[in-house]
């Protein structure tokens, strides 16, 4: 059944930081985005962009930025979500004013 599979989906997921040298076909990285980018947003503005690294070097400075955690690096492939704030300021920007008032 559906639930039982939601079920045991969740509860045997786990963090992964340790990864074989695989190749990713990128059929497979193209369907884990679409998939991700089904989550909800508000307003549905879905204010990201997705980056994948495979670059060496740029998952090194990737490593690097996310506090020097080395095993970033050694993932083959990095999804970078990129928030880009300026879309949902463009639907949300009373919200915005609201919360810049209320912090003065
Ligand atoms: C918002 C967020 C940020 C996290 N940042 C890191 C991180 O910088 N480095 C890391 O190794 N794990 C990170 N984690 C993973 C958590 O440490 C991990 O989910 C938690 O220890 C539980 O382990 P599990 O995911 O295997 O169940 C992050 C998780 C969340 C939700």
């Amino acid at each position: 059944m559906l639930i039982d599979d939601c079920s045991s989906m969740l509860e045997s997921r786990i963090s992964i930081r340790k990864f074989r040298k695989a190749t990713i076909p990128d059929n497979d990285i193209n369907e884990i985005i679409e998939i991700g980018t089904k989550a909800p947003s508000a307003g549905n503005c879905q204010p990201w962009r997705i980056v994948v690294v495979k670059d060496a070097a740029t998952r090194e400075k990737l490593a690097e930025a996310a506090w020097g955690q080395g095993f970033v690096a050694k993932a083959p492939v990095i999804l970078a979500v990129c928030a880009v704030p300026a879309e949902s300021k463009e639907r949300y920007s009373e919200r915005v004013a609201v919360r810049k008032k209320l912090e003065k």
